[in-house]
């Protein structure tokens, strides 16, 4: 935008605004590239934490008066990015923005040198994404084009995987189900045996497969299981752009997090959310692959002092998806 333009622009405050959307990028990548330096080397926690820094720093730059909704943890958990951290260049100033983030989506994968581990968040006005406690949610999806809630959580598994048949018109045994590979999911993976779904199992990393029900290269048509909620709200801020089906519903494991749940205003505990539910209004999400994986390919480092990126970025609002190649000096 020229100065004369920067001048007559005036933020109407309804919509996020659009060179945000483009700007968070440079957040995903900056954390994918300080990550990627540990990728197979072992150590999560190193990983996580250049992650981490790198993306707080990034924020810096951008004009908005942010603060994190979802995050590396709570304030006396997490030096940096911790839930309800201001970010951003404009304190007080900018568009009030709520951001949910993972610097670093899938740690062990990362260190393992294994796919799908990605830098992401999701961004949307004050008060739109769910302040979702860090405990489990059970969750399901299936990309576009099916009628709605053809999934869902109260359902079976083989009720769900029938239903998706059905509107698409092949066998249950035709479809292809992604579920994280941990031994609480024995009982549905079993089921899925049954009925003879073909069953990509994935070792971390749910965001990426929930996104895969998106993506009909990946030939996934629908995600179960239970993983992160706050993995949940990203996906499910994705799934607002790009179309598709989610359910979640909160699982708690005691009742210190139930009480964390109460605290961030969630009453009613058993309750299946929808997108809306869990990313309303104008959203935004952004992903720079770690990794290779299905969604984006991940960091590499080139001769010459060459690292290239691999990022995408959607708003719901105009569902308009950019894939951003990035070349980036190592100074
Ligand atoms: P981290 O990046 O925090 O390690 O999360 C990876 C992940 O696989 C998520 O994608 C998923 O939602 C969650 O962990 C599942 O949790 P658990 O490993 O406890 O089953």
């Amino acid at each position: 935008m020229s100065s004369e333009n920067t001048e007559n622009f005036e933020y109407t405050g309804n919509m996020l605004d659009r060179v945000l959307v483009l700007e968070m990028v440079r957040v995903t990548e900056a954390a994918a590239v300080a990550a990627s330096s540990w990728i197979g080397r072992g150590d999560e926690k190193a990983a996580d934490a250049a992650a981490v820094e790198a993306m707080r720093m990034a924020f810096n730059d951008l004009y908005m008066d942010g603060t994190v909704v979802i995050g590396e943890g709570e304030r006396d958990e997490a030096p940096m990015l911790y839930i309800g951290e201001k970010v951003g260049g404009a304190p007080g100033k900018g568009p009030k923005i709520d951001i949910a983030l993972d610097p670093l989506e899938g740690t062990t994968i990362t260190a393992k040198a294994g796919p799908n581990s990605l830098a992401v968040l999701a961004a949307a006005e004050e008060g739109c994404l769910l302040n979702a406690p860090d405990v489990y949610m059970d969750k399901i999806a299936c990309g576009p084009g099916y009628s709605p809630d053809i999934v869902n959580l109260d359902k079976s598994v083989t009720e769900n995987v029938t239903a998706v048949a059905q509107e698409k018109g092949v066998k249950p045994s035709d479809i292809i189900v992604c579920v994280l590979d941990r031994p609480r999911h024995d009982k549905i993976i079993a089921e899925l045996r049954e009925i003879g779904c073909g069953i990509v199992l994935i070792p971390d990393g749910d965001v990426a497969g929930v996104i895969a029900t998106t993506n009909p290269e990946t030939t996934i048509d629908i995600y179960m299981g239970s993983g992160g909620a706050p993995e949940g709200v990203l996906a499910a801020a994705a799934l607002r752009c790009v179309g598709g089906q989610f359910k979640g519903r909160l699982l708690f494991r005691n009742d210190d997090e139930r009480g964390r749940a109460r605290k961030w205003g969630i009453e009613d505990l058993d309750k299946i959310y929808d997108l809306t539910e869990l990313a309303k209004g104008d959203c935004i999400f952004a992903a720079t692959g770690v990794t290779d994986g299905s969604l984006l390919s991940g960091v590499k480092k080139l001769r010459g002092g060459v690292m290239t990126t691999d990022s995408v970025v959607m708003r719901s609002s105009s569902g308009t998806v950019r894939w951003v190649k990035g070349e980036h000096k190592i100074k």
